[in-house]
């Protein structure tokens, strides 16, 4: 589970435990800077910024369509990789350690508000909503954007992408000051653990391993999508030529119209 354990138990033992205070943080003997974050969680998480604030500025723009698509479809991927890691992940990565019950979150809201909030190791209770709503966000809009660019629906469905991404943008935007908030509250630098994989706690709460390899493996499936798409990207004199027809067809149409 996702704690931090307060008596020299073993790892089993820390897992029953679920909460601890700063307090008590404090008081143990030595907490030290140990893995939390595994690679693939951190790369997917750097990624999944990157391909979402990448898309979300050449959203409107006709010149950078496919790099637009590109970096939506690579969401879409990252993010199905996320829900599988999910489930075979490591400790904090599983869904099954930070998805709790509504009342869990309005506890931990609550203990914000006293001396002693709770302090979790992974996932707060409150930020894995923020964590759920990306997730599924970031899943809708890849498949909404899908269906837009294949033709696949209405102009129903363009409302709806716009619609997705700009509710996924206020959650980025909830999420970063939740973060900031977050670390100033609990002394933790999350941004840096999300790029480190570190936090301060006790032996027992490291994850055995950061799977490198899986990272690895995630990195050159996204660079080999990447140099695939730029491959069908259109050259300049194609480009130029499907606008010059797309010009003369809006002539004919304008022409026959008079
Ligand atoms: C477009 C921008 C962003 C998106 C879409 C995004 C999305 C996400 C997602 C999906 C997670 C869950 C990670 C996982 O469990 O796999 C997460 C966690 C996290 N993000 Fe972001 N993020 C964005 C920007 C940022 C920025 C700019 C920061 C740094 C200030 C940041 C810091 C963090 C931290 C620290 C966590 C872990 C929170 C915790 O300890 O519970 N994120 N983010």
């Amino acid at each position: 589970m996702n704690t931090v354990s307060t008596s020299p138990a073993s790892a089993s033992d820390a897992s029953q435990q679920t909460t601890t205070s700063h307090a008590e943080l404090a008081s143990h003997s030595k907490p030290d800077y140990v893995k939390v974050w595994d690679l693939p969680v951190r790369l997917i998480h750097w990624l999944i910024a990157l391909c979402f604030t990448g898309a979300y500025l050449t959203a409107e723009s006709e010149s950078w369509r496919l790099l637009h698509v590109t970096l939506g479809y690579t969401m879409g991927g990252l993010i199905a990789f996320r829900v599988i890691w999910g489930v075979i992940g490591t400790r904090y990565a599983r869904f099954s350690e930070f998805v709790r019950s509504p009342s869990a979150v309005f506890q931990y809201l609550r203990s914000l508000m006293t001396k002693s909030p709770e302090h979790f190791t992974g996932h707060n209770p409150a930020g894995a909503i923020a964590v759920l709503l990306l997730l599924g966000l970031g899943a809708a809009i890849s498949v909404s954007g899908y269906a837009l660019y294949n033709d696949l629906g209405g102009e129903w469905i363009e409302e709806v992408h716009e619609l997705l991404a700009n509710a996924m943008l206020a959650i980025v935007f909830i999420h970063i000051a939740a973060v900031l908030i977050s670390s100033h509250l609990h002394k933790d630098n999350l941004p840096l653990a999300m790029i480190t994989g570190k936090k301060r706690r006790i032996a027992s709460a490291a994850i055995a391993s950061t799977w490198r390899s899986v990272a690895l493996v995630i990195l050159l499936a996204v660079i080999a999508f990447w140099v695939w798409q730029w491959q069908q990207a259109p050259t300049a004199q194609q480009t130029q030529r499907s606008d010059q027809i797309s010009a003369a067809d809006q002539a004919k149409r304008k022409t026959d119209d008079d």
